[in-house]
């Protein structure tokens, strides 16, 4: 009886906790309602990174953060959608925090990418890329780029969806996609897949 009064009194509790209450109210206007979202965007591919990266040439150190590792590449380029090579990346370096992560016998690694490219007009261009990884396997990342070439400046306005694998090599296959082609941000035109035909 007592027990499960406590029960009932715990679990009223709980409820209690999880029902809106009067210091959180609702919104105030019905646009801040939640809304259908549309229906799922399919993914198109914008460009793709070859990176070879020296694996077993690491520096790993041990931080209040955790263990940091520290690689870095050989060689590396980008190709856009038709496979045109229009990009060689220098200097890429990845300086993530390692664990031993959720999946038995393996190592998690959050990314902590960033490179330079030097882009086939002249132009540079400074990516960041972030994400989780597991170490030596594959990877899921976000990439942003910066530059100034006006060739590629649509590069500079999407936050790429970017998996990776390495398939049991040294090098990295990174995939960048278009997270919404129909709806791109900062009034990209419609027409993507075409701007990386450009130049
Ligand atoms: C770093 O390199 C060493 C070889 O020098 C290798 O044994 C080790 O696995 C590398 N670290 C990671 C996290 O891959
Ligand atoms: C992975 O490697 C295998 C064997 O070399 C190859 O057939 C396959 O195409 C590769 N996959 C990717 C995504 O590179
Ligand atoms: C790409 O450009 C061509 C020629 O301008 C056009 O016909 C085609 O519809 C475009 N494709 C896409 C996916 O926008």
């Amino acid at each position: 009886m007592r027990v499960s009064a406590i029960l009932s009194a715990l679990l009223a509790c709980g409820l209690g906790a999880a029902t809106p209450s009067k210091r959180q109210p609702g919104p105030s206007h019905p646009l801040l309602e939640w809304s259908e979202p549309p229906p799922t965007p399919q993914l198109i591919p914008a460009f793709q990174a070859k990176i070879d990266w020296d694996l077993d040439n690491n520096h790993t150190i041990q931080t209040p953060s955790g263990l940091r590792c520290s690689w870095w590449s050989r060689e590396g380029y980008w190709y856009d959608a038709e496979g045109r090579r229009f990009g060689e990346i220098l200097r890429a370096n990845d300086d993530g925090i390692v664990t031993d992560g959720t999946t038995p016998g393996t190592r998690y690694l959050e990314l902590l990418i960033t490179y330079v490219v030097r882009l086939d007009d002249g132009y540079w261009a400074y990516v960041t890329h972030t994400g989780g990884a597991i170490v030596r396997q594959y990877q899921n990342g976000v990439v942003r780029v910066e530059t100034d070439s006006p060739t590629y400046s649509w590069l500079n306005r999407i936050d790429f969806v970017a998996p990776g694998s390495f398939n049991g090599t040294e090098v990295m296959t990174v995939n960048h996609y278009f997270p919404n082609p129909d709806n791109l941000p900062n009034g990209l035109p419609g027409t993507a897949p075409n701007a990386t035909r450009i130049g």
